[in-house]
């Protein structure tokens, strides 16, 4: 595999920090490749031997905004159990109704615009369902549970321009802890 060239920003940049605006359809050839190039990027990410090969960081989720570009689009890649990849692509999206329960990721949720260690857990819910568009512009809806739920609000996120770190209580980082389960 080729790794696409996109540059990720630091959560230092403030386009990280705005509101994304609603994408209009059809989508632009350039939307259409930079999609692409997400998806390579993240799969390239957890693949091992590309991993070493380019020094990457293994990442599952990318907002377009973390490549500078400040519309409501995100990609998500999840490995499965037999080692082929799922993509998720998912564009205007809209929660249409979430779980009670709350988790959280144990081992601390990561961002590829997040390069330090962060301390602090941050509260999700354990299962969502999602309004949103595909990149031929069709709607659907889809329910997300765990990890793939955790991943879909940190992308959700991104897109009003909040970082997960936001999401952590600074004088109670491990707030609440006992009230959510750990994933
Ligand atoms: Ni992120």
């Amino acid at each position: 595999m080729k790794l696409p060239k996109i540059k990720i920003l630091d959560e230092k940049n403030k386009i990280l920090h705005q509101k994304s605006t609603e994408v209009t359809f059809p989508l632009t050839a350039k939307q259409k490749q930079d999609i692409k190039d997400m998806i390579t990027y993240l799969t390239m990410s957890q693949i091992e031997e590309e991993q070493e090969k380019y020094n990457l960081r293994a990442g599952m989720g990318l907002a377009y905004v973390q490549i500078g570009v400040p519309k409501r689009i995100f990609v998500i890649v999840e490995e499965l159990e037999d080692g082929s990849f799922k993509n998720y692509v998912v564009i205007n999206p809209e929660i249409i109704s979430q779980s009670e329960e709350m988790i959280f990721v144990g081992e601390g949720e990561g961002c590829l615009s997040v390069n330090r260690e962060v301390e602090g857990i941050v509260p999700r819910c354990a299962r969502i369902t999602v309004k949103a568009y595909d990149e031929t512009g069709k709607e659907y809806k889809i329910r997300v549970r765990e990890d793939i739920a955790v991943a879909f609000q940190h992308e959700i996120d991104h897109l009003n321009g909040i970082l997960f770190t936001e999401r952590i209580n600074k004088n109670n980082p491990y707030q609440n802890i006992d009230k959510m389960r750990e994933i």
